[in-house]
């Protein structure tokens, strides 16, 4: 069984001054979970003060997105490399970077690889529209965003996935647990035709979509979820330290 994650995505908020406060004021608390490993996403703008802020504790720093090259002409990019010196981790194709900002199967996949090459732990969302899930063609779509996104992915060290069902994502309305457990089996099942069935079961799987202190117990009971990715709780400190103690008593 791999090591429980629970990451918060800040996703576009918090400026810089917010973003080391709100670090700040849990990172004490953070310190106190065992058994699973925690990760704040801020902003981009606000990694290398939130980089200071947790220096010497043991929760980790993860970016929300990144170009795939090292280094160029790529105005209003960042790149793997520039992460690496602050980051652990950093979450790619998230549904809202697909939507909003075109990104396709296609770049994350070359993400995924650029972010392995510099010892990035690569956080890849995935997962379907209602009209998809409502369509019967949910497993369809998550099977294919994770084979592309994982195409010539050699090795899957370091590698999370994070089912997040669009319709779930900051909505309040978080997935059943019976359709997370199906999806989540389902995601397990394609890494192991992919990796085979001993590396699959060191991916660590997160659910995302509206999790919150008093739902991530249905979800961490799952026998496939190891964590979860929080967007909305995640800026709001005392829950997202119920949330990671409540995930971290579920691995124990
Ligand atoms: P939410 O967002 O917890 O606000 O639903 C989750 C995410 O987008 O990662």
């Amino acid at each position: 069984m791999p090591i429980s994650i629970v990451a918060g995505n800040w996703k576009m908020n918090t400026t810089i001054v917010e973003a080391a406060a709100l670090a700040s004021s849990m990172v004490g608390d953070l310190e106190e979970v065992n058994g699973v490993e925690v990760v704040i996403c801020p902003p981009f703008v606000s990694l290398a003060v939130v980089a200071e802020v947790l220096r010497g504790s043991s929760v980790a720093l993860g970016a929300q997105n990144m170009h795939h090259e090292v280094k160029g002409a790529f105005t209003g990019e960042v790149s793997p490399s520039m992460l690496a010196t602050i980051c652990q981790f950093v979450i790619l194709g998230h549904s809202e970077r697909r939507q909003f900002f075109a990104e396709s199967d296609e770049s994350v996949n070359r993400k995924i690889q650029a972010a392995q090459r510099v010892g990035l732990r690569p956080i890849v969302c995935v997962g379907e529209q209602l009209e998809e899930r409502e369509a019967g063609r949910a497993e369809q779509v998550v099977a294919g965003q994770l084979r592309a996104g994982l195409e010539g992915v050699a090795r899957v060290e370091g590698l999370v996935v994070a089912y997040e069902p669009i319709w779930a994502i900051g909505t309040g309305m978080a997935a059943t647990p019976e359709i997370a457990d199906g999806m989540m089996a389902h995601v397990r099942g394609v890494l192991s035709s992919v990796y085979g069935p001993e590396q699959a079961s060191d991916v660590p799987l997160l659910y995302g979509g509206s999790v919150k202190p008093d739902n991530v117990d249905e979800f961490m009971e799952l026998p496939n979820v190891n964590g979860a990715l929080v967007g909305g709780a995640s800026l709001d400190s005392a829950s997202f330290v119920a949330i990671a103690h409540s995930a971290a008593e579920a691995s124990s």
